[in-house]
């Protein structure tokens, strides 16, 4: 880029229009997200585009959870662009919009060295596992636990799961994601324990968030929806420490890479209530 070009970057406001332009620019990193996928993070949150001679050249969306955390993702400048200052202008602007809180992304290895010099630091790593989904053996539930359909009745409950296990208001992600795919509850003796939920996403579908009170209730959230999805595609995102890698493994659905959680400012404090086993998506946290 010359100084002539650099000095004709714009950035504005991202709008549903720019969803297509947007969504090219991930098709050129080879990510699996479609328009919808794209339409759905900017419906629950706010974006900026790069422009370059009125082309999109640059995106980011970020997402506002209660007063004091965001998450910024969606971090993407085209191959011909980059390293030329459009993603530090872009992460500029969006944490100018997030001044006074917390804001948390999970970073490829290309992103991490823009983070770092912006003063995120590393506090986990995220490890995307997915293949087509194999026949599932059931796991077996304890004594009073069973996994049934969410009903109308269960959302306050899982609010609260997913808020305390996160450290952050999660209600946001809840609804649009209830609202787009399917949920399954986990209950000990008739009370909601943990929940996994599954929608559309990329090449397939993703279960995504799974919010457990144990690692076998975990097991439990996740073969159900891998039994039902048998022979589709699937992915799940889980924490390194869920100890859940090598059982996915073993049944089929081996790790294809990983990101590196990072954090501006105090992390969240999740509760002991439960556990976010897998992330509801690696753009969203
Ligand atoms: C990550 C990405 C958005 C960065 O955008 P960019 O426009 O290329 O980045 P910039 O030119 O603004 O560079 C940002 C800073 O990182 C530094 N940097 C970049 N790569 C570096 C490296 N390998 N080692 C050290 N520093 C590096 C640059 O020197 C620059 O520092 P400065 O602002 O102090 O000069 C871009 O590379 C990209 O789209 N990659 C593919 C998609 C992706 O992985 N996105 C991240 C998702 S979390």
């Amino acid at each position: 880029m010359t100084v002539h070009e650099a000095a004709q970057i714009v950035l504005r406001d991202m709008t549903s229009d720019d969803v297509h332009a947007a969504a090219e620019l991930s098709f050129e990193q080879v990510w699996p997200h479609r328009e919808e996928d794209w339409a759905m993070f900017l419906s629950i949150g706010e974006g900026v585009v790069a422009e370059l001679d009125g082309k999109i050249v640059g995106s980011i969306i970020g997402w506002r959870f209660g007063d004091r955390f965001a998450s910024i993702g969606l971090v993407i400048v085209t191959n011909a662009v980059q390293g030329k200052g459009v993603g530090r202008q872009l992460m500029e602007a969006m944490l100018k919009r997030f001044e006074g809180r917390t804001v948390m992304l999970n970073a490829t290895a290309e992103g991490l060295p823009l983070y770092r010099k912006l003063g995120f630091v590393e506090c986990g790593t995220i490890c995307q596992h997915q293949a087509i989904s194999p026949a599932q053996p059931l796991v077996p539930l304890r004594n009073g636990e069973r996994v049934r359909p969410m009903g109308a009745a269960d959302g306050d409950a899982l609010e609260r799961l997913y808020t305390n296990a996160s450290g952050m208001d999660r209600k946001l992600i809840l609804n649009t994601f209830q609202a787009e795919g399917s949920t399954v509850v986990l209950c000990r003796e008739h009370e909601q324990t943990g929940f996994a939920m599954l929608r559309r996403f990329g090449k397939g579908w993703a279960i995504a968030p799974v919010v457990a009170p144990d690692v076998v209730g975990a097991k439990a959230l996740l073969a159900h929806w891998l039994g039902m999805q048998t022979g589709s595609f699937c992915r799940i995102d889980i924490a390194e420490n869920s100890e859940l890698g090598e059982w996915l493994t073993e049944i089929g659905l081996p790790e294809v890479g990983r990101v590196t959680c990072m954090a501006l400012g105090p992390a969240p404090v999740p509760g002991d209530a439960a556990t976010v086993f897998a992330i509801a998506a690696q753009a969203l946290g």
